[in-house]
């Protein structure tokens, strides 16, 4: 007799991911993904981290191969100051704690943050993953719409004016999956609100640095720091889009009343990240490769976008709209009319062409006449390609 009642309650509810079983397909020869989260491996530094590589080997071995705290590597911690510090937040080493990319300080901090009932607002559309963890939880998740300005903060004034809530998670600059930047003021808004309200706001930046143009809108950390207000607002970011998603480093800037229960959370779930990886991407620091390894993704990454935007414009003009992203890695689209994008990728896949169906991305109010599009790791005539073959599956 199977055992399987003994998992958890909350374990029996949790669904393979509907997305991976419509896209084991997406790797079949000839088609072409724009389905996949994933940066360019084409992109990734090899001079760079063989160098980094042989760096620690020959002069830090017994750190790298050894274990360490759970804070993280101290060097590598140095360095994430300065470099906090060129995105606008001033913080210090002991404020940071190293984790397995930034999925996992996420997991780390909705599990230090929730209990049972706790309401957690997202965007609507929102990052996958994080309601994955949130469904781990007993928390509630409530929604807020978004539109090309990022989060619609007024809706989330009236919910509050209803709803005691804990935390609101939201990815600020060139989202997962809408491509879309809050705008300054709309940051000094929810920034006040949770000061006003007292609620927390978890800040998740993987694409922050990935921007096409020079404007940079203030952190919400910074936002809120500007403000005198150091206790609201945690930052999490990664270099899995700036340098390798393999590594898996990622860091958390945490305010100094979550500081060490998370360190305590993070020494339950692994002890610390790994110590090869850390003390490789400290060595690669040292190099100073990373501004010009940035760049180069930036400019492949603008290029790739400015060519599937245009292509796009070109051929499906009278049945998608979309926002044109300013950074990261998602073009996010919307059908003009009611269509079902979940449906029509059996179609595009006959074609020899996958994206991701928007409604994934909800957790109520599910909009199916939207779609992601990765244009990370396409060509610029497989990007052509793909829209041509879309435009043939309608
Ligand atoms: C919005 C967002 N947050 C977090 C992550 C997790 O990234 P990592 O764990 O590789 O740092 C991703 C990855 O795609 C993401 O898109």
């Amino acid at each position: 007799m199977s055992k399987s009642h003994h998992l958890a309650d909350r374990i029996q509810q949790l669904q393979p991911s509907a997305i991976r079983e419509l896209l084991k397909h997406s790797k079949m020869p000839g088609v072409i993904s724009l389905a996949g989260g994933i940066p360019s491996a084409e992109l990734f530094d090899k001079e760079g981290l063989a160098q980094a590589t042989q760096q620690v080997v020959a002069q830090n071995f017994n750190e790298a191969f050894q274990y360490g705290l759970t804070e993280g590597n101290v060097e590598l911690r140095d360095q994430l100051v300065g470099l906090c510090q060129q995105r606008g937040i001033t913080t210090s080493a002991d404020q940071l704690l190293i984790t397995s990319g930034s999925q996992q300080a996420l997991d780390l901090l909705i599990r230090a943050l929730a209990n049972p009932g706790d309401v957690f607002v997202v965007e609507r559309p929102t990052y996958l993953a994080t309601l994955q963890i949130l469904s781990l939880t007993e928390a509630k998740v409530e929604s807020v719409g978004s539109d090309e300005h990022g989060m619609i903060v007024d809706e989330l004034e009236a919910l509050l004016s209803t709803t005691r809530i804990k935390a609101v998670y939201i990815v600020p600059t060139f989202g997962n999956p809408s491509g879309t930047t809050l705008s300054k003021e709309r940051r000094e808004k929810l920034v006040k609100l949770a000061a006003q309200h007292d609620f927390v706001i978890i800040e998740d930046d993987p694409y922050g640095a990935i921007s096409f143009t020079e404007e940079r809108e203030k952190t919400l950390f910074q936002t809120a720091a500007e403000m005198g207000d150091r206790e609201s607002v945690v930052y999490t970011s990664t270099f899995s889009k700036i340098l390798a998603p393999g590594l898996r480093v990622g860091w958390i800037v945490l305010p100094e009343w979550m500081k060490q229960k998370v360190a305590i959370v993070k020494q339950a779930t692994d002890l610390h990240a790994n110590s090869f990886a850390q003390s490789l991407v400290a060595a690669y620091l040292t190099t100073g490769r990373l501004e010009s390894q940035v760049a180069q993704i930036r400019e492949a990454y603008k290029q790739k976008c400015l060519a599937l935007s245009r292509f796009l414009k070109e051929e499906l003009d009278d049945h998608i709209t979309f926002n044109e992203p300013k950074g990261g890695m998602f073009l996010w689209a919307t059908f003009r009319y009611e269509f079902d994008t979940t449906e029509w990728l059996k179609q595009t896949l006959e074609k020899g062409v996958v994206y991701v169906p928007g409604e994934f991305f909800f957790s109520d109010h599910a909009d199916k006449k939207t779609l992601r599009f990765s244009y990370a790791t396409a060509t610029e005539e497989q990007l052509r390609e793909a829209v041509k073959r879309l435009k043939s599956a309608l």
